[in-house]
């Protein structure tokens, strides 16, 4: 029987990461830790919520107190650490909170276990999901590598980046068994519409623009998100102490061709004449040091654990349209409230 700690697990990655744990694992007690921010949807867990190894704990990981606590109240043999401030463009307009929460709650959750698992470290694991936008950007050709050097270049980036940081200090200084992933962009289900592929979805859905920064000619690599909870529960229980793995799918496209794509998918699921959609594109104000290209070399996790993408892309990204049009309510909860106003003041740039 073991217990397993999952923060930010009412977000987009997480929700998949506790689901896939929830049911694959029912000898495992899973222990949700989230403080439902603005990303934080407990609707995403709505299936498993009742399942008996499952627990939600609100609270939030800058709070040292309740961090403590909570490791005395539950005797934790993992930690697997998604929670966190994860978009860029909020990130140039509030770069402080994403200190607060990557730096300072990641060192907060490190030093909980640490003091926790003091003397007894065999057999325990702290595992630090991030992402490769810690590497920097790329040019036309090459890819990111584990050896790549860090070179961080958004307040966000560099917040994950000093958050790894911090966590290969703790295996250093500390002994702590931790690893380390770094994963490409990815999209599906439950996926916040701040970003890309969704806020698209639901603009195309309403009508309404698609704003696309610059020329759209930036390069993202996207993974299925179920592909990169599976490379965690591969990485969790077969990874090695003290290594960093990269995940990513090889699949690589400019922003103005992956809308272009999702349009034609929306314009058939909408039953709107072909090119219907695409007339929505607009091209604005470019995001403040928007990183040119992001691409994963994920050799080493394919080599040496085994992992490989379950999907393509074309196939993922219908399955993603058809859930976003399978829960219009979803979108819409979601989409109320806050999210107006932060649309407004982001794309009011122009
Ligand atoms: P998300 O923004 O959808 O979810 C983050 C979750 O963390 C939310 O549920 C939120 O409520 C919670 N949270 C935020 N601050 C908190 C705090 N102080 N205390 C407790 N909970 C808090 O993010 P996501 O896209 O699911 O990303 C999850 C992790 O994966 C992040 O660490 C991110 O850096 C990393 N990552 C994301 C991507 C991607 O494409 N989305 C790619 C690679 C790595
Ligand atoms: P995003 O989904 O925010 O992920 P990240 O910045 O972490 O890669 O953005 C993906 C790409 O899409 C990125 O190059 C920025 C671009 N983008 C737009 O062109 N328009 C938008 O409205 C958003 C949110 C992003």
């Amino acid at each position: 029987m073991k217990t397993i700690l999952i923060t930010g697990g009412a977000g987009f990655i997480g929700s998949h990461v506790v689901r896939l744990f929830v049911s694959k694992y029912p000898e495992y007690q899973l222990v949700n830790l989230d403080a439902l921010t603005y990303a934080g949807n407990l609707e995403n867990l709505n299936d498993v919520a009742d399942a008996p190894n499952y627990r939600f704990e609100k609270g939030d990981i800058t709070d040292e107190v309740f961090v403590n606590d909570l490791f005395k109240r539950y005797t934790f043999d993992g930690v697997i650490h998604l929670a966190a401030e994860s978009h860029v463009d909020r990130s140039i307009t509030d770069p402080f909170s994403f200190i607060r929460t990557n730096v300072f709650g990641t060192a907060i959750l490190l030093h909980a276990a640490k003091e926790a698992w003091k003397g007894a470290m065999e057999g325990k694991r702290f595992y630090h999901v991030s992402t490769d936008e810690v590497y920097g950007s790329l040019g036309a050709t090459g890819f990111f590598t584990e050896e790549t050097a860090y070179d961080p270049r958004s307040p966000y980036s560099a917040s994950k980046a000093s958050s790894d940081h911090f966590v290969r200090a703790y295996h250093h200084t500390y002994g702590l068994p931790v690893v380390i992933s770094n994963c490409s962009n990815n999209y599906g289900a439950n996926h916040f519409p701040e970003k890309l592929i969704p806020l698209a979805i639901h603009n195309i859905r309403t009508n309404k623009p698609i704003p696309v920064y610059g020329k759209g000619e930036n390069v993202r690599d996207w993974l299925w998100v179920n592909d990169h909870a599976r490379a965690i529960d591969v990485i969790f229980h077969t990874g090695v102490n003290g290594e960093t793995y990269n995940i990513g799918g090889h699949n690589e496209w400019t922003n103005i061709a992956l809308i272009h794509k999702l349009c034609e998918i929306m314009d058939r699921k909408l039953n709107r004449e072909p090119g219907t959609s695409a007339q929505l594109i607009r091209f604005v104000t470019d995001r403040a040091g928007h990183d040119l290209r992001y691409a994963i070399d994920s050799t080493k996790l394919q080599n040496e654990l085994g992992w490989v993408p379950s999907l393509q892309f074309e196939e993922g990204l219908e399955k993603t349209v058809d859930w976003y049009l399978a829960n219009q309510e979803w979108l819409d909860n979601v989409t109320s409230g806050a999210y107006q106003e932060y649309y407004r003041k982001q794309y009011s740039r122009d």
